[in-house]
C-alpha cells in the first residue's frame, strides 16, 4: 500500500482514494476536481471501493430516490470488512441540503463539504485524518467535519488538469441558478447564478486541448442564461468554435425561458457544435407550467420546438418530464401525452416528482397517490419508446 508525506509531516496511511458519483454532470466535473486536487496533494486514485482508504460520496438531491440511493450505499459501505480507519466523505448537493445533520442520519460519514467548498478537500481530510490519530471520538460531532458556508468557489480548482476522459472534457461555464421552478432543489443546495469569467472558461479549454482534449462539452443548470462582460451565451459559443484544435462540442442544459431563434441560427452556424438539444419542459399543461413557475406557456415551448426543427437541421431534440406534480389532474395528464405526440422527441427523461425541502412546491399538497404517478410514468415512458423508436427509424432512412 502506498504512504504519502502530507504537508504536515506526518505519514498519512489512508491514501487510496475511492470517489463515488451521482447525480448530474456538474457533478461528474466536480468529482474530477476534487480528484484532481487530492491527487495533487498525493493522494492516489483507486477503482475499489472495498480497498480505498478514503471513500468520498458525491451526492445529488434533485429527487429523493437519488437521495435514498445514496443513504443505502454508505450503509453497503459500513458493512463492508472491517476498515476501521477508512475515511467516509459525503461532498454534494446532499451535504449542502442536510449539513451536519448528515452525521445524525449516518454515523460512519466523517466529513460533509457542500459544492461551494470542494476546493478546501485537501485541508478537510488531513484534518479528519489527524482527528484519528489524536481523539478518541465519544460525541457524535467530535471527529467531524462540515463545511457548507462557501458562497464562490476559487477559479484555481479548474486548473488541476485532471480529466476522467482522455479526449473529452466538461467545462463548467455557469454554476447555480436563480430560475427557483417551483419543485426544484437546486438553488439552495447550489445557490443562486454564477457566471465564470470568460476568458478563464477559455482558458480552461486551450489548456484541455493542449493535454489532448478534442471534444468538450459545455455546463451550467441553465447555460442560455450566461452572461459575462458583454458575451453571452450566443457570443459564447461562436467563441469557442473558433478555438484551434477543438473538434466538436455540446451543452447542457437550456432553459424554454431563455431559449431564442438567435441561439438555433448560432447553432446552425458553429460548425463544430453537435446538432443537439436538451430542452426540459416538464409538463404539456399551461396550468401546471405556471405552479411551477416555469416562465413559459404551452404555445411558447411549442414554436420553439418548431423553429428548432426549422432552423437546425437534422437536430437532436430531448426533454424532460415530471409526472405527478401537485394537483396535476388527468386532463393535465393529457396535455403533457398530447404535446409529446405533437412534438416527437428523440427521447424524454421521465421523473415522479418528489417533495424537496425548503421549495416552494413543499407547501402545495403532493396530492397525486404514488400508485397514480407509477400509472402516469408507465404511461409515459411507453408512449416516448415508441416515439423514439419511430425517431430514430426516420433518421436512419433519412441518412
Ligand atoms: N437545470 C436543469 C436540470 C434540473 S434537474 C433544468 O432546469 O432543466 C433535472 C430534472 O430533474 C429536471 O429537469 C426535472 O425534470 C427533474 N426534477 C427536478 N426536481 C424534481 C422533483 N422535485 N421531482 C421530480 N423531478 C424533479
Ligand atoms: Fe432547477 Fe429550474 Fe434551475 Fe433547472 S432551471 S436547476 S429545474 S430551478
Ligand atoms: Fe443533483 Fe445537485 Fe446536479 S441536486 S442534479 S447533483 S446540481
Amino acid at each position: 500500500m502506498s504512504t504519502t508525506a502530507n504537508s504536515k509531516g506526518y505519514s498519512n496511511p489512508r491514501s487510496r482514494l475511492y470517489i463515488r458519483t451521482f447525480g448530474c454532470q456538474m457533478n461528474v466535473r466536480d468529482s474530477e476536481v476534487v480528484c484532481g486536487l487530492l491527487k495533487k496533494a498525493g493522494y492516489v486514485l483507486s477503482d475499489s471501493c472495498e480497498e480505498a482508504d478514503i471513500v468520498i460520496f458525491n451526492t445529488c438531491s434533485v429527487r429523493q430516490h437519488a437521495e435514498e440511493k445514496v443513504w443505502s450505499e454508505i450503509g453497503r459501505i459500513a458493512k463492508l470488512s472491517r476498515r476501521p480507519k477508512r475515511i467516509v466523505g459525503l461532498i454534494g448537493c446532499m451535504a449542502q441540503n442536510y449539513k451536519e445533520h448528515i452525521f445524525e442520519r449516518s454515523p460512519q460519514v466523517d466529513f460533509a463539504v457542500g459544492p461551494a467548498d470542494i476546493g478546501k478537500m485537501p485541508e478537510i481530510i488531513e484534518k479528519v485524518a489527524s482527528f484519528r490519530f489524536q481523539v478518541s471520538s465519544k460525541g457524535l460531532y467530535e471527529a467531524k467535519v462540515w463545511e457548507t458556508e462557501g458562497e464562490a468557489r476559487p477559479e484555481e480548482i479548474y486548473h488541476t488538469g485532471f480529466y476522467g476522459d482522455k479526449e473529452h472534457a466538461y467545462v463548467v461555464i455557469s454554476e447555480g441558478c436563480s430560475n427557483f421552478c417551483s419543485y426544484c432543489v437546486v438553488p439552495y443546495v447550489r445557490g443562486g447564478l454564477r457566471n465564470r469569467n470568460v476568458e478563464d472558461i477559455l482558458r480552461e479549454i486551450k489548456e484541455a486541448i493542449d493535454k489532448g482534449i478534442t471534444r468538450v462539452t459545455l455546463l451550467g443548470q441553465n447555460v442560455n442564461a450566461y452572461q459575462h462582460g458583454g458575451v453571452d451565451f450566443i457570443k459564447l459559443l461562436r467563441l469557442i468554435d473558433a478555438l484551434a484544435g477543438l473538434k466538436e462540442f455540446s451543452f447542457v442544459t437550456s432553459h424554454p425561458k431563455d431559449t431564442s431563434l438567435g441561439l438555433f441560427e448560432a447553432m446552425q452556424e458553429c460548425v463544430k457544435l453537435n446538432k443537439y438539444l436538451h430542452l426540459p419542459v416538464q409538463s404539456g399543461s399551461d396550468r401546471i407550467l405556471k405552479l411551477m413557475n416555469r416562465g413559459y406557456d404551452r404555445n411558447k415551448y411549442l414554436a420553439l420546438a418548431d423553429a428548432y426543427r426549422k432552423t437546425v437541421k437534422g437536430g437532436l431534440l430531448t426533454t424532460d418530464i415530471i409526472v405527478g406534480f401537485p394537483y396535476e389532474s388527468e386532463a393535465d395528464f393529457h396535455q403533457t401525452r398530447d404535446l409529446l405526440q405533437e412534438i416527437q422527441f428523440d427521447a424524454a427523461f421521465i421523473f415522479k416528482y418528489s417533495v424537496r425541502p425548503n421549495t416552494q412546491a413543499a407547501t402545495f399538497m403532493d396530492d397525486v397517490p404514488l400508485k397514480e404517478k407509477q400509472r402516469r410514468h408507465a404511461l409515459i415512458l411507453e408512449l416516448q419508446k415508441k416515439i423514439s423508436k419511430k425517431t430514430k427509424q426516420s433518421r436512419h432512412e433519412n441518412k
